[in-house]
């Protein structure tokens, strides 16, 4: 990959890595869209037949396989908390940059999706806890840590000024 993005649910990952594609005319991949394109299940089935520790493996697998494609990689909200996703991560050269977001913004994106199974079950309090807990994770994973409560241009602004990509 070209670059990488992480970063909680609702965080804007995917629309900052079609932003970024197009600006600098690479190629998108989402890994939850592969996930599901492979499984040609929704994450949301995939969730409720095989649990989540069926989902984390197809997504481990996934990185594995797209890690060393060309362009931006926009991952899943859970991608940082897998000790072998932390190692993939780590092990290659492409930077990883971490989408911050506040929960109560997260919260308002992501409460009435249902395709976040994860992000269904929560109130405010819980998803917030849940993003303290990974909190540590995501900062170990991230070469660049972004403000994303701010509008999409400026977070693109931002890390292709940082990058001196563009
Ligand atoms: C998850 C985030 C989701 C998706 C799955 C699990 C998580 O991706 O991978 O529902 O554990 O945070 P987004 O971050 O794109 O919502």
């Amino acid at each position: 990959m070209d670059l990488i993005l992480i970063g909680f649910m609702g965080s804007g990952k995917t629309t900052i890595s079609r932003r970024l594609g197009q600006r600098l005319g690479l190629p998108v991949t989402d890994l939850d869209q592969v996930i599901v394109t492979t499984a040609e299940q929704s994450i949301a089935t995939i969730f409720a037949e095989q649990g989540e520790a069926g989902f984390r493996r197809l997504e481990t697998q996934a990185l594995a396989q797209q890690i060393s494609q060309p362009g931006i990689l926009a991952t899943g909200g859970g991608v940082p908390t897998q000790a072998q996703n932390r190692s993939l991560l780590h092990r290659q050269p492409a930077p990883v940059v971490l989408l911050e977001i506040a929960p109560e913004t997260a919260y308002e994106r992501v409460k009435a999706d249902e395709q976040r199974p994860l992000a269904k079950q929560l109130d405010l309090a819980k998803l917030a806890a849940l993003k303290v807990a990974r909190q540590a994770n995501y900062q170990r994973c991230a070469d660049l840590i972004v403000d994303a409560n701010q509008s999409p241009d400026l977070i693109v602004d931002e890390i292709l000024t940082k990058y001196q990509l563009g």
